[in-house]
């Protein structure tokens, strides 16, 4: 009689190693041009270009190559583990978030293992998966960022980058499962944001997302477990130094742990704050803000909106949604005001401030002054003080009423009412 189930398939050994490529498009020849036959630890003797990087302490082995046009990374890991890791870099790039952007997956198979189990033989499938992502090139080399007698003061500015990157991922419900400054990259990036123009900024990158969980909210217990594990992980670093006998202060101290749990703390607060107010007001706070870092900020946009509301209220005779107020701000006030900033060099008098910088400051300066006058000082009028309390240029003759001529224009007839009421009184 006949056996029944299923006979145990010997596979063919012939067709191996066989790879497949999940790559994407603009990349595929140069990634199939590899020798993906070989164990990428072999490459170099296979005549492959390799880069002289440096790596973080890791588990895995990690090439860094030129080919055509680019330099990749490539990581060797478990198949399922690599494609996880591609789909991650994926959403979170979505997201906003700064991570290595991913080229794709390679997965090599070999002829499946043979095992013995209690049901007798058994054949393993025997992948190898490869994370592709491009070289993330002008990195803080460590023996910049820990081997130099780093003061407090520069150790704040690495801290600030890793207290955004966090910020970033967990008020998006993204979860690391191994923050470390190992996995990290940090680098000098030119932001051009449109009507804030360009700010040069120290960035972490999240490098290594194998743990990476994406979800819809994250608890503030997985939040603080991200944390946490990095200030483990700057103990390690603590050792290392001590190890290679490096002598020197330790790198992190319980100073900067403090300084990176108060900041961070605060700033997830601003961010979720900033997130509600984008759902009221329908703003991109990213386009108008920057990265909004005080909640004061929050605040006064808020009663600034309001304003422009009761204003455009008053003149359709009907109330208006405070999301159509800020949308009309936004092009018809903000935008331009910015552009004016810029065309005109009113940004030039205020050194490393963006358009966009000196409009919020100049708004917080009008709320403070209208509160000591009592009485709304105006956007003009706030600026010309701003400037004679903090320009740190002189400029022309004639500049500030060029300038407030122009800003009048695009204010309107509330700010002239607001210019007579002063001029009356005061002069
Ligand atoms: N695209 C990249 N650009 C620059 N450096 C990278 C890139 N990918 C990885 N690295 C470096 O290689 C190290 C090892 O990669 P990682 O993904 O962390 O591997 P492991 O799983 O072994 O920890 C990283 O810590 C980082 O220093
Ligand atoms: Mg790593």
């Amino acid at each position: 009689m006949e056996k029944a189930g299923f006979p145990l398939v010997k596979p063919r050994f012939s067709s191996f190693p066989k790879i497949t490529f999940d790559v994407d498009e603009l990349h595929l020849e140069e990634i199939k041009s590899l020798p993906w036959k070989h164990p990428i630890t072999e490459w170099r003797e296979l005549g492959i270009k390799h880069l002289e990087i440096k790596r973080g302490i890791g588990r895995h082995p990690v090439i860094f190559i030129e080919i055509g046009n680019h330099n990749y990374v490539i990581k060797e890991l478990g198949y399922d583990v690599a494609l996880r890791e591609v789909n991650n870099y994926k959403q979170m790039l979505g997201k906003g978030i700064h991570t290595l952007i991913p080229v794709g997956c390679v997965a090599r198979e070999e002829a499946p293992l043979q095992v013995s189990t209690q049901v007798g033989e058994q054949y393993e499938r025997n992948i190898a998966g490869h994370t592709v992502t491009l070289l993330v090139d002008r990195v803080l080399p460590d023996s910049q960022l820990y081997r130099r007698a780093f003061t407090f003061e520069n150790r704040k500015r690495i801290w600030d980058a890793i207290v955004d990157l966090f910020v970033e991922m967990h008020s998006n419900g993204v979860y690391w499962g191994d923050a470390s400054l190992y996995n990290t990259l940090i680098k000098f990036i030119k932001l051009d944001v449109p009507f804030i123009g360009k700010k040069t900024q120290l960035k972490a990158i999240l490098a290594d997302a194998e743990t990476v969980e994406v979800r819809y909210t994250l608890s503030d217990s997985m939040r603080y477990a991200d944390v946490n594990f990095f200030f483990e992980s700057m103990e390690w670093i603590n050792e290392d130094l001590r190890s290679e006998g490096i002598l020197r202060d330790e790198f992190s101290t319980e100073m900067d742990k403090v300084y990176v749990r108060e900041n961070y703390e605060r700033l997830y607060e601003v961010a979720q704050r900033s997130k509600a107010f984008e759902q009221t007001s329908s703003l991109n706070m990213k386009q108008v803000l920057g990265t909004v870092r005080e909640a004061v900020y929050l605040d006064t946009l808020q009663k600034h909106i309001e304003e422009h509301k009761w204003y455009l209220s008053e003149q359709k005779r009907s109330e208006i949604r405070f999301s159509d107020a800020s949308q009309d701000w936004l092009s018809n006030i903000f935008i331009p005001m910015c552009e004016l900033f810029k065309a005109e060099g009113v940004v030039d008098v205020f050194p490393g401030k963006t358009a966009s910088d000196l409009y919020v400051e100049i708004m917080t300066h009008k709320y403070y002054l209208s509160q000591k006058k009592q009485s709304d000082v105006g956007m003009i009028l706030a600026m010309r003080n701003y400037a004679k309390q903090f320009g740190t240029k002189k400029p022309p003759r004639g500049f500030w009423q060029r300038v407030s001529r122009k800003m009048l224009k695009i204010l309107g007839v509330r700010e002239q009412l607001l210019l007579n009421v002063r001029f009356n009184t005061e002069v």
